[in-house]
């Protein structure tokens, strides 16, 4: 796409946008009675207006059925994880048995550690990219205190060469082979959440493969952004949230891959609970766990209904287009965001950038500020551009193929130029 800084580009490209229609469905705050610039939807999507009926139906159905709505609900509760199955696995490209959703993100990372980082003699060490959001840090800590280490001495931390901001490729792959003989576990995010980078997720993979270790990502940034094929890459487990582009509100439920070799290893260590038993035998109450094929076995508790249906009224959406469409539309606009601030930092002496997102990213935009940074963000915020401050100096903007247009970012632009 060749862009212009006009309105007249940004409007003809809103009019050729295959998803422009998505733009109505969702809700929008409002700033001086008009629609708010969201740039925030790495953080929290928009929601969806199909959601409030959603929830709707399983109400309706909890008070006219009570216990019995888990049989003879619209969509019965039992079986209620298995509606998202599909649709799941068709946006991080796995197989329905792979995938299962549940929980909160990091209650499921911490599940897949249980089984995936299992530290035996000399091959006890986690390999992860520095400066990763903290919840994830937090994880690892607490993950290899658990199995009696330190830290320092178990955790690899690969981070930037000396005046960059984002990971070469070639440098995450030569620590993994420098540490061929110690390391168990790769765990790196699918996309930065501070930088936007987008890791190479295949490679990294094979690396781990080879040197005798096994590969999880976190996908919170990469689910709803990236086209991701988690079976084909042997991507051996996954974890990601619902509530930043796949629209799914505040605090909505998780989803958990698990890579078909393992999924079906009844042996694998996990730690269980009643949702994850064998269906066919759940409700015998007995002793002895026995786990339900694929990722549905490491469920722990039956589903929370009502938050999954505001998932569902979303995964709903996602069914109907193609991930490489919503992928290639959010590299446009996120190119032209770039295009837009440079631009403006052209023209207005005050504008100081640097923009730290490499080329292998989704849609979102990091850009570090000058010393006047907090200033221009709060402007931004009066202006009714909602945006993201991440401390020391760093604006995170995300146009999301759903619901931004390009006419969104033109105006950013002028407001960008006005500052
Ligand atoms: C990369 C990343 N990992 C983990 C989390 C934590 O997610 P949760 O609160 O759902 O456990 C977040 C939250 O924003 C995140 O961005």
């Amino acid at each position: 796409m060749t862009f212009e800084n006009t309105l007249e580009f940004a409007q003809n490209a809103d009019a050729q946008d295959s998803l422009k229609q998505y733009r109505d469905e969702f809700f929008f705050p409002q700033h001086n009675g008009e629609n708010v610039i969201y740039f925030t939807g790495n953080s929290l999507g928009l929601q969806p207006k199909s959601v409030i009926n959603k929830i709707k139906v399983e109400l309706d159905d909890w008070a006219k059925y009570g216990v019995e709505g888990h049989f003879d609900g619209t969509n019965p509760w039992f079986h209620y994880h298995k509606f998202f199955n599909e649709s799941a696995a068709r946006v991080v490209g796995a197989k329905p048995e792979e995938v299962v959703v549940m929980n909160n993100l990091t209650v499921n990372l911490h599940l897949m550690m249980v089984s995936f980082y299992q530290p035996k003699g000399e091959r006890y060490k986690i390999i992860m990219e520095g400066g990763a959001f903290p919840s994830d840090q937090y994880a690892m800590e607490s993950q290899v205190k658990f199995h009696g280490y330190e830290y320092d001495d178990a955790v690899i931390e690969v981070k930037p060469r000396t005046g960059e901001h984002h990971l070469r490729t070639e440098d995450i792959l030569s620590v993994i082979e420098e540490n061929k003989d110690s390391v168990a576990l790769v765990m790196f995010s699918g996309v930065q959440y501070y930088t936007g980078q987008a890791f190479d997720m295949e490679k990294i993979t094979a690396k781990a493969h080879q040197m005798g270790a096994l590969a999880g990502f976190d996908l919170a940034h990469a689910a709803g952004n990236l086209v991701l094929k988690l079976h084909d890459w042997d991507v051996d487990f996954a974890v990601w949230c619902s509530y930043k582009y796949m629209n799914s509100g505040p605090g909505g439920v998780s989803g958990a891959f698990v890579h078909e070799r393992h999924a079906k290893n009844p042996d694998l260590p996990r730690f269980a609970g009643w949702w994850g038993h064998s269906e066919d035998e759940r409700f015998l109450m007995k002793r002895g766990f026995i786990p339900e094929y694929g990722a549905a076995g490491w469920q722990l508790s039956n589903a929370p209904v009502m938050t999954m249906a505001v998932h569902r009224a979303s995964l709903d959406m996602f069914d109907q287009i193609s991930m490489n469409q919503l992928f290639s539309k959010g590299l446009n606009l996120n190119g032209y965001l770039q295009y837009v601030i440079e631009d403006a930092a052209r023209i207005n002496d005050k504008l100081s950038f640097q923009i730290i997102t490499p080329e292998e990213r989704g849609c979102q935009l990091s850009v570090l500020t000058g010393d006047n940074g907090k200033e221009l963000f709060d402007y931004l915020t009066e202006h009714g551009i909602i945006a993201d401050w991440r401390e020391p100096n760093v604006i995170r903007m995300a146009p999301v193929p759903f619901y931004n247009s390009f006419e969104d970012i033109y105006k950013f632009g002028q407001i960008l130029k006005s500052f």
